[in-house]
C-alpha cells in the first residue's frame, strides 16, 4: 500500500483506531489531515478541531480544507454508554455531514471508509427504518427524526452502526459518478480507550464469548488500521459498496447462535463431531 502524493482525511485521529490509521497512512507516504474534538494532530500533515455533535462546527472546520482529496476514513465514534441523541449525532449525522461535505473534493480513484462495528451486523432486520433516516438529507432533518425515534444508549449504538453500514453500501451509488468507492469496516472489540464503555453498556457475555471465539484476545488498533488503509488504497480498486468485518473470527459465535454455549462445544455443534 503506497499513498505517496495522496491526501487522506481521518476523523477520530486523536485516539485508538483513528490514531493508528493516521499513523499507518503517514508511514506509507500519505498527507493525513486529522479531524477530532481532542488533540492537536501532532505528527500529521494537518489537523482540524471539530465537534461532530454540532453541524456548524463541522462546516467551520471543513470550510478551508481544500481538495484534491484521495481518501476519507470516518473513524470517530462514541459508545452506547452515552445518551441516544449524542450517539446518533456523532456516529451518523456528523459522519454523514463530513462525508457529503468532502465528497465533491475527492479525486476519481479515491475511497471513503465508514468505520461501523460488528454491532451493526443486524442492519437487514431494520432496513426500512434505516432508509427512513437516510432519506432525510440534512443534519437538521435527521436530528428531528432521531428525536422522534428516541433510543436508549445501547440501542442507539447498535442502530447507529447499522446505519453506518447501510450508508456506506448506499454511498457507493452516491459516489460512483465521481469514481469514488464507498465501504464500511466493522471491527469486533478492539483494545482502545472506548472498550471499557462497551463493557459498561453492552452484554459482557457477548463480548467475552466473542473474544473466546476470536482466540482469547481483542484486536489491536493497528490490526483494524491495516484493513482501513487497504480499503482506501488502489490495491482495493474493486472493493466497493460492501461491509468488511474485521473481528478475528469472533462473529462466528453469532452466525451459529453459539453465544450462550461453551466455546469448547462449538465444533461439535457446527460440525456434528
Ligand atoms: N474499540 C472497539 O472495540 C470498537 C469496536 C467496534 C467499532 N469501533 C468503532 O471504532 C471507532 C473508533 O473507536 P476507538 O475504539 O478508536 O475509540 P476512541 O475513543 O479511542 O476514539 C474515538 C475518537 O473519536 C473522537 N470523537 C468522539 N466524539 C467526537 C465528537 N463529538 N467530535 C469529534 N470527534 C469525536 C474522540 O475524541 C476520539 O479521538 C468508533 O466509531 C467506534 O464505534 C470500536
Amino acid at each position: 500500500m503506497n499513498f505517496e502524493n495522496k491526501t487522506i482525511v481521518v476523523s477520530g485521529a486523536n485516539s485508538g483506531i483513528g490514531a493508528a490509521t493516521a499513523r499507518l497512512l503517514t508511514e506509507r507516504g500519505a498527507k493525513v489531515i486529522g479531524l477530532d474534538r481532542n488533540g492537536d494532530g501532532a505528527g500529521l500533515h494537518g489537523f482540524r478541531t471539530l465537534d461532530l455533535t454540532d453541524p456548524a462546527s463541522i462546516n467551520a472546520a471543513l470550510a478551508d480544507l481544500d481538495g484534491p482529496l484521495h481518501g476519507l476514513a470516518n473513524v470517530a465514534g462514541v459508545p452506547g454508554s452515552l445518551d441516544g441523541e449524542t450517539i446518533m449525532r456523532v456516529n451518523v449525522l456528523g459522519l454523514r455531514q463530513v462525508t457529503e461535505t468532502l465528497l465533491p473534493r475527492m479525486e476519481p480513484g479515491g475511497a471513503i471508509v465508514q468505520v461501523a462495528s460488528d454491532a451493526g451486523s443486524g442492519w437487514r432486520k431494520r432496513l426500512d427504518l434505516i432508509l427512513e433516516l437516510i432519506r432525510l438529507r440534512s443534519y437538521e432533518d435527521g436530528l428531528a427524526w432521531v428525536r422522534d425515534h428516541l433510543m436508549d444508549g445501547p440501542d442507539a449504538y447498535y442502530f447507529s452502526k447499522e446505519v453506518a453500514v447501510v450508508y456506506a453500501i448506499a454511498g457507493s451509488m452516491l459516489a460512483r459518478d465521481q469514481g469514488v468507492r464507498s465501504l464500511s469496516v466493522s471491527p469486533g472489540a478492539v483494545e482502545t480507550p472506548i472498550l471499557k464503555d462497551f463493557y459498561a453498556s453492552m452484554s459482557t457475555q457477548i463480548l467475552d464469548r466473542q473474544m473466546e471465539q476470536a482466540g482469547g484476545r481483542n484486536a489491536r488498533p493497528e490490526e483494524i488500521a491495516k484493513v482501513i488503509a487497504f480499503a482506501l488504497s488502489e490495491d482495493a480498486s474493486w472493493l466497493n459498496g460492501t461491509d468488511i468485518v474485521v473481528d478475528g473470527g469472533g462473529g462466528t459465535a453469532f452466525h451459529f447462535d453459539l453465544v450462550d454455549k461453551p466455546a469448547e462445544q462449538s465444533l461439535d455443534i457446527v460440525f456434528g463431531r
